[in-house]
């Protein structure tokens, strides 16, 4: 197997549709000669342009040299059939997502390429070892992952079937590097790595809105600006589109045999037969008009009637205490008149309520979990009273913080939400699909978001974790929210979340 940094490594690529040509791009810039073949010639012709106007456009931007362009432009070749293979070093392949198409194409290549050659291919849902059962030698195929768009996305996992070859993973782990990306090792599994971590972030959102906790929007601003989020949920699945994101769904589902974990809510499937598939239809959890949304409702409380005032405390909680000292809010005995406050971690406004012996109607829950610098959330059991919530809502505003108050549940919705990204997180670490390293690696540049699962784990705190997933648990009595075992032990142990078992 030839090294990846010779000078002279070739890289085929079998599909110049979207990902072929980002792929094409970032191994010619990485200084290898890209081959690119596609079935349709205009395609690949198409291509070859649009990597050189890619290139030209960095030139413009002051980001490469003229010279360095026109060198990585001369690396990207159109070939006319498989056979102009023969001399490459690895092979990606990047075509439709049909897996007796991609096995026909696998079982071609091996006729054609040289014994130290990688067959990878770029999938996003196809068992690697179902695309290897069509080579002989199953030991130098492997998968490797791009995201979309290649060139701005670094992440590829490096994907290890049940006979990929240590050395494989190691070339193609050193190939990804030189192509400037950021490469992780993952398990052959459903979804992979990304796709797989990437469930829960959307499918507790979408869990949330179907018990009308809250809105679509309010849900999203929580997770913006209290949990560091660069999108919503439901921005996410608007722009990623439904008809994407639910077979995702689907196929992690049906691939860890109805795991509940997993599962997905009934109003993903009513906005994929309604055919609000997001932006690309100008409709679905939003509305859009010329790419922005139009009407998102306000995620803000409304309660310019009423006025600030003291409150008192459920029971003696210090974070709570030190939060409304900090707020300059006013702390009184309970007068059996004002709102009484408390901050469950896990338990809900009822419970809450019961095991504090407070006023239901009164009380009003505060979620400390995250940052509430920006953003407040308020939540009430049923029946509280709607002027006693307004005037706590009041208050906090007054403090120059936006307000969302929405109905009960365990978690509010900033930690249900966190908590199941984190647990997942632990699932993967657990399963052993990647180490606990690359599983946060990969989550950041991934899907962009703001720290890895497990590194959520300590930012949110091990024992709050657990706490919040029993609480859930607890009360839906569902197993969707049993925490992992990895999770637990290092929780009833006192270990950082990283420790390998
Ligand atoms: P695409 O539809 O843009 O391009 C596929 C290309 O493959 C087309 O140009 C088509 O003519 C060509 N093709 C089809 N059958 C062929 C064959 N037998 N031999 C040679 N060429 C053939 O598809 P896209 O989006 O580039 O996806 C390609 C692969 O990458 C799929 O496996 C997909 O799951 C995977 N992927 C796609 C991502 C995305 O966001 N688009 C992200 C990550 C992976």
């Amino acid at each position: 197997m030839k090294s990846a940094s010779a000078p002279d490594y070739i890289l085929g690529i079998v599909g110049a549709g979207a990902m072929g040509q980002g792929i094409a791009q970032v191994a010619a810039a990485g200084g290898i000669t890209a081959i690119l073949f596609d079935l349709s010639a205009e395609a690949a012709g198409t291509a070859k342009q649009a990597v050189s106007s890619r290139f030209h456009r960095l030139v413009e931007k002051g980001k490469m040299s003229g010279a360095d362009a026109q060198m990585a432009i001369s690396r990207v070749q159109i070939a006319g059939s498989l056979e102009a293979f023969a001399h490459c070093d690895a092979v990606v392949e990047a075509i439709v997502e049909k897996i007796d198409v991609k096995r026909a194409v696998f079982s071609d290549l091996e006729k054609v390429v040289s014994a130290g050659c990688i067959l990878a291919s770029n999938t996003s849902s196809i068992p690697i070892s179902s695309i290897a059962q069509a080579c002989t030698h199953k030991n130098r195929v492997a998968g490797l992952h791009f995201f979309n768009p290649v060139p701005l996305m670094r992440l590829v996992e490096v994907i290890r079937a049940a006979e990929t070859s240590e050395e494989t993973i190691a070339t193609l782990t050193a190939l990804g590097k030189r192509m400037t990306r950021t490469p992780v090792t993952v398990t052959d599994s459903p979804g992979f790595l990304v796709n797989m971590g990437g469930r829960a972030y959307t499918t507790e959102a979408l869990r949330i809105a179907h018990e009308q906790v809250a809105s679509p929007s309010q849900i999203d601003a929580i997770m913006r600006d209290c949990h560091g989020f660069k999108m919503g949920p439901f921005e996410l699945l608007d722009l990623t589109g439904i008809d994407v994101n639910l077979p995702v769904s689907t196929i992690v589902y049906e691939g860890y045999l109805h795991d509940p974990r997993f599962k997905t809510a009934p109003n993903h499937w009513a906005m994929f037969h309604a055919g609000r598939l997001g932006r690309k239809t100008n409709a679905g959890w939003y509305d859009y008009e010329g790419g922005k949304p139009v009407g998102v409702p306000s995620p803000d409380h409304e309660a310019a009637s009423a006025e600030p005032g003291p409150v008192a405390l459920a029971a003696g909680d210090d974070a709570l205490s030190a939060f409304c000292n900090e707020l300059g809010v006013d702390i009184i005995q309970d007068d059996g008149t004002c709102p009484i406050l408390a901050a469950p971690v896990g338990l809900d406004a009822t419970g809450t309520a019961l095991d504090t012996e407070s006023d239901p109607r009164r009380l009003v829950c505060v979620d400390l979990i995250g940052d509430r610098t920006r953003r407040i959330t308020l939540m009430t059991a049923p029946g509280a009273d709607a002027a006693t919530r307004d005037r706590v809502a009041a208050t906090f505003a007054a403090t120059g913080r936006k307000v969302t108050a929405i109905r009960d549940s365990p978690g509010f919705v900033g930690q249900r939400i966190a908590a199941m990204v984190a647990n997942l997180g632990c699932y993967m670490a657990e399963i052993g699909l990647a180490s606990p390293q690359d599983i946060d690696t990969a989550m950041r540049l991934g899907l962009n978001y703001p720290r890895g699962p497990l590194e959520l784990v300590e930012h949110i705190g091990t024992s709050n974790c657990a706490t919040i997933l029993e609480a859930l648990q607890g009360i839906t009595g569902e197993d969707r929210y049993r925490p992992t075992q990895w999770l637990s032990r290092r929780e009833a142990l006192n270990l950082p979340i990283h420790t390998p078992s």
